[in-house]
């Protein structure tokens, strides 16, 4: 068997839990991480292989690809969507290195809101209306008679906005604030210059993501994420604040359902364009009164769905080399039985300002072995982590996720939130309701 060295690239709690799930196979010879955190470095340990930093940024895509050919990476896997939209993908594909992930044109499903509702329009894939605009005025007026039948709107800047670029507006003086911001002051720059105006939707959301060689699409278990800050879901929209997999009210009828009208017809359409689809497709999806409704797609894994789903998936390196090989048809996604859930532990402030550098107590050897043998079933995932003078510190919004796996969502909860009451660092904030209300 031909050993690999593989290139992760990014630094959240995605990347290590990807970095992790994929030093499980005895394929795997290194793992490289650029530029990680301070959970994905370890030495070889039985069973599992080495882990490195690398310190390179997701968007130094010559820096990235200069490294990957000095080490003959044999595989790159791609965790955030700025390197993906700037065309990471098609830079190594062109010299030859085999990458993970989708080509800057597949790329645009997320980098561009316009680009993602009209392909849906097109190819037929239930979404709510909307219209776009890249003037104010005409912007306005489109409003004022869109408030007629509904008062109640969603103003989305087209362009990458790390989560800021969503207003779900109650009103129409809402919605002339979101539009005054992002097509007068331009608070989020070029991200902003075009606006999507979308009718907006009721209902609970579901995250299905799947794995496609642009041709093949396999969902995995259906997820949830909590994306305000506080219990109750009140407060601001953040990165997501905790996750947990499968949602026990989506059954294989209403996957399969999703599959035929969202994720299937998106990979479909994009061969179609010339611009097929390989990597993980996101779907973001609503499930209204008249049945599922597609509100957006990301190009990659989620954060912190990746945290949920890959504890509960058992062949990941075999289901990616099928993907970029093409031949996902003959590779069955392994999942295991059972739910996951995790918490996201945040640094007080979060969304908006924070402080950097609070040592983080409590995760003794963890941070290495990241299960000790008795805890076969808690994952205390790094995220904003950095390593300062020996001692591991805050570097980040979202500071850990620390999941738990157990054989159902109640299980997989108590272990998750025991996790979390070993860890400490000043002013931690997280969510006490993480699956506590499913729909
Ligand atoms: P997005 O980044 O497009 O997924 O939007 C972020 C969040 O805004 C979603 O998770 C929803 O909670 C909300 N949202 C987006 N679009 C709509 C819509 N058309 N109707 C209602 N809520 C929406
Ligand atoms: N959890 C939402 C996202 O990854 O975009």
């Amino acid at each position: 068997m031909r050993l690999l060295k593989i290139l992760v690239v990014g630094a959240g709690g995605r990347e290590h839990a990807l970095t992790w799930a994929l030093a499980q196979s005895p394929q795997v010879e290194a793992i490289f991480v650029a530029p990680g955190n301070a959970g994905t470095s370890w030495p070889a340990l039985p069973g599992r292989a080495p882990a490195t930093n690398v310190p390179l940024a997701v968007d130094d895509i010559t820096g990235l690809l200069q490294f990957a050919q000095q080490q003959a990476i044999d595989l790159t896997v791609v965790g955030p969507e700025l390197p993906l939209t700037l065309g990471i993908v098609d830079q190594f594909q062109q010299a030859g290195l085999p990458i993970f992930g989708p080509s800057q044109a597949a790329s645009q499903l997320e980098g561009s809101k316009q680009f993602a509702k009209t392909f849906m329009q097109t190819q037929g894939i239930p979404t709510a209306a909307f219209a776009a605009f890249h003037d104010y005025e005409a912007a306005c007026a489109y409003v004022r008679q869109q408030t007629q039948r509904s008062a109640e709107l969603v103003i989305k800047a087209d362009g990458l906005a790390a989560g800021k670029g969503v207003f779900v507006c109650n009103n129409a003086g809402e919605a002339f604030s979101a539009l005054h911001m992002l097509l007068v002051e331009r608070t989020l720059g070029a991200a902003g210059e075009i606006v999507v105006i979308e009718e907006r939707l009721a209902g609970p959301e579901v995250s299905l993501l799947a794995f496609t060689d642009g041709k093949t699409v396999v969902a995995m278990p259906p997820a949830r994420d909590h994306k305000r800050i506080n219990d109750g879901d009140q407060g601001p929209n953040t990165g997501g604040m905790g996750a947990y997999a499968p949602a026990p009210d989506v059954d294989a009828a209403l996957v399969e359902q999703m599959m035929q009208t969202v994720l299937q017809p998106a990979v479909t359409g994009m061969a179609q364009r010339g611009t097929p689809y390989v990597g993980v497709l996101y779907a973001g999806v609503m499930l209204t009164p008249q049945g599922p409704m597609a509100l957006e797609f990301n190009c990659r894994f989620g954060d912190p769905e990746t945290q949920v789903l890959l504890p509960l998936i058992t062949n990941l390196l075999e289901v990616l080399l099928a993907c970029i090989e093409k031949r996902l048809d003959q590779v069955p996604l392994q999942t295991t039985t059972g739910a996951c859930a995790t918490v996201v532990l945040a640094s007080r402030g979060y969304p908006g300002a924070y402080p950097v550098g609070l040592p983080i107590t409590g995760l003794a050897a963890q941070s290495i072995s990241l299960t000790s043998a008795n805890q076969a079933d808690l994952f205390i995932f790094h995220a904003g982590t950095a390593q300062q003078q020996g001692q591991v510190v805050t570097a980040g919004g979202r500071v850990l996720a620390i999941s738990g796996r157990g054989e159902d969502l109640p299980a997989a909860l108590a272990r998750a939130y025991a996790g979390v009451h070993q860890v400490h660092f000043a002013g931690m904030h997280y969510r006490k309701d993480i699956g506590a209300q499913t729909p």
